[in-house]
């Protein structure tokens, strides 16, 4: 029961119930306000058609009544007269007045209207040149004006002026309310009035409800997005205001859904790193372990083989450490907002810098580490601290991909319209076709890579987002077996220079 009431209650604060309850009392206060007008104006029509038709009547009676008034307006022949008019048409009231207006003689039983005043205007204006009808006028015994047909006459010996007054208001009444009781026309009218107004109340009954069923599936759908279904749509929200809401809805919830998925992936990413980054740590750690255990337990180790377990330390370290340059790097990457630190600095002594760090480890390897670079190079201007980054992966990279025996050379040029070259090349295993585009992913790693059991694949995604954070273009070319040259190109420092100023720097 109270379940019952309380939906009826939900219903009746509905914008449909609002709706419908404004237009049905609209509609309702519209037809009884047109059904009021109808009726006036017909019960006007009906007393003009009255005063219309009986406009010679009370000329008609006063020649008949003329002998009998001769006695007196209330002489008892013009009463015996007057009774028998109004004998033959009982709806009709009969009055003398005087020149004024005043009546002096009723024949009505009993007299009700004697010594009141009927307007003079009216009378002058029915008894006037073509009259506007109906003329009203008030009757003689109270109640509402009515219409009269009205003549001149004399009465009394002296002959005074006065007017035969016959009042049409009973007549008038009568025939009306019979009229609207049994006319065939007042019935079609009432019964076609009747018919527009329903079928004007169910036709915009029906259309509030398409209306507001279609608001009922935005809400639907807007609820559903807002419950967590972020496929939530209208489907075909139409052309009008409505649909644009609609289509707007369906646009907000896409970008929204966008964003999440895009939320979602990076989510994903970063647990996939973390995931990474403790294999990546634990491996060299389980191997330092080892070999400080061994060096602890074991007094009677030779020479060559303490200085074996050593070097395996060391190594580990420095992976640690380059692991843990690589994050700091990438870090530095990922906080978009932070801007680039630019400034202008010379290519050639960057070079060589790097390469100095790295000429221990080409010796003991026996590669041949070059740096080649066009005398007078401009200065570029570019992130010092990456690009340094950058080109440390790149000919880290290359050291792993030689074999000892091998070279490995980092070069410099200036290229007109494209800044300044910098590129590390080796003749190394290279990189097969199907892997290249893979090799810039983080934590992707080549199979030759995995093989050789080094690394995190973390090294050219570092310097491929170097790259795009300086905006320039990122290139890699490989043959198998043969080699591989990483090219980046850098923007030059000022165009005013002279190559001179390289050397200055
Ligand atoms: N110059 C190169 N020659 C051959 N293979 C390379 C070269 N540079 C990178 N690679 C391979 O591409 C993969 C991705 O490199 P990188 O992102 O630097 O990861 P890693 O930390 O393993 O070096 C690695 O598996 C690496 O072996
Ligand atoms: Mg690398």
């Amino acid at each position: 029961m109270s379940a019952l009431s309380n939906r009826l209650a939900g219903w009746a604060r509905s914008l449909y119930a609002r709706i419908a309850l404004v237009y049905l009392s609209g509609l309702l206060l519209l037809s009884v306000a047109v059904a009021w007008l109808a009726t006036s104006q017909f019960d006007q029509l009906s007393r003009e058609f009255q005063q219309r038709q009986e406009a010679g009547l009370a000329g008609n009676l006063a020649r008949v009544m003329a002998p009998a008034l001769d006695a007196g307006a209330d002489s008892p022949a013009a009463r015996r007269m007057a009774r028998h008019i109004v004998a033959i048409n009982p709806s009709l009231s009969l009055y003398v007045l005087d020149d004024r207006g005043r009546v002096i003689a009723d024949y009505a039983r009993p007299p009700c209207g004697l010594g009141s005043r009927v307007e003079l205007a009216a009378i002058e204006a029915l008894l006037g040149e073509s009259p506007m009808l109906p003329v009203l006028a008030s009757s003689p015994c109270g109640g509402e004006p009515g219409v009269f047909s009205v003549a001149r006459i004399r009465y009394g010996p002296e002959g005074r002026p006065g007017y035969l007054y016959a009042d049409l208001n009973k007549a008038s009444e009568a025939s009306m309310v019979a009229m609207l009781r049994t006319s065939s026309i007042t019935r079609t009218l009432v019964a076609a009035g009747g018919l527009a107004v329903l079928i004007a109340g169910l036709l915009g009954l029906v259309w509030f409800a398409l209306l507001t069923r279609r608001f009922s599936r935005l809400t639907g759908a807007v609820q559903r997005f807002a419950r967590g279904e972020f496929q939530a749509r209208l489907v075909d929200p139409g052309r009008d205001e409505l649909g644009r809401l609609g289509r707007a809805f369906n646009d907000m919830a896409g970008t929204i859904e966008a964003q999440l998925l895009a939320l979602r992936e990076t989510d994903r990413q970063r647990r996939e790193l973390v995931a990474n980054l403790s294999h990546d740590f634990r491996t060299p750690l389980t191997s330092l372990r080892g070999n400080v255990e061994h060096l602890l337990e074991r007094e009677d180790l030779t020479v060559e083989e303490r200085r074996r377990r050593l070097t395996g330390i060391l190594d580990n370290v420095g992976r640690l450490t380059r692991l843990a340059d690589q994050l700091s790097t990438l870090s530095r990457l990922d906080a978009h907002d932070r801007p680039l630190q630019r400034e202008a600095f010379s290519l050639a002594e960057l070079a060589h810098d790097i390469a100095g760090k790295f000429q221990d480890q080409a010796r003991r390897r026996n590669i041949a580490l070059e740096v080649t670079c066009d005398p007078g190079l401009p200065r570029v201007e570019a992130d010092l601290g990456l690009i340094d980054r950058a080109l440390a992966n790149l000919i880290d990279n290359a050291m792993k991909a030689t074999t000892p025996g091998g070279r490995v050379w980092l070069w410099a040029r200036a290229e007109p319209g494209d800044g300044v070259r910098v590129a590390v090349s080796d003749d190394g295993v290279g990189i097969a076709p199907d892997e290249l585009p893979l090799v810039t992913q983080r934590f992707h790693r080549t199979r030759d890579g995995r093989a050789r059991g080094e690394g995190s694949g973390l090294g050219l995604s570092i310097v491929s987002e170097i790259a795009e954070r300086h905006g320039t273009r990122l290139a890699i070319d490989s043959v198998p077996g043969r080699g591989t040259t990483v090219s980046l190109w850098l923007p030059l420092a000022d165009t005013l220079h002279g190559p001179g100023d390289a050397a200055q720097a």
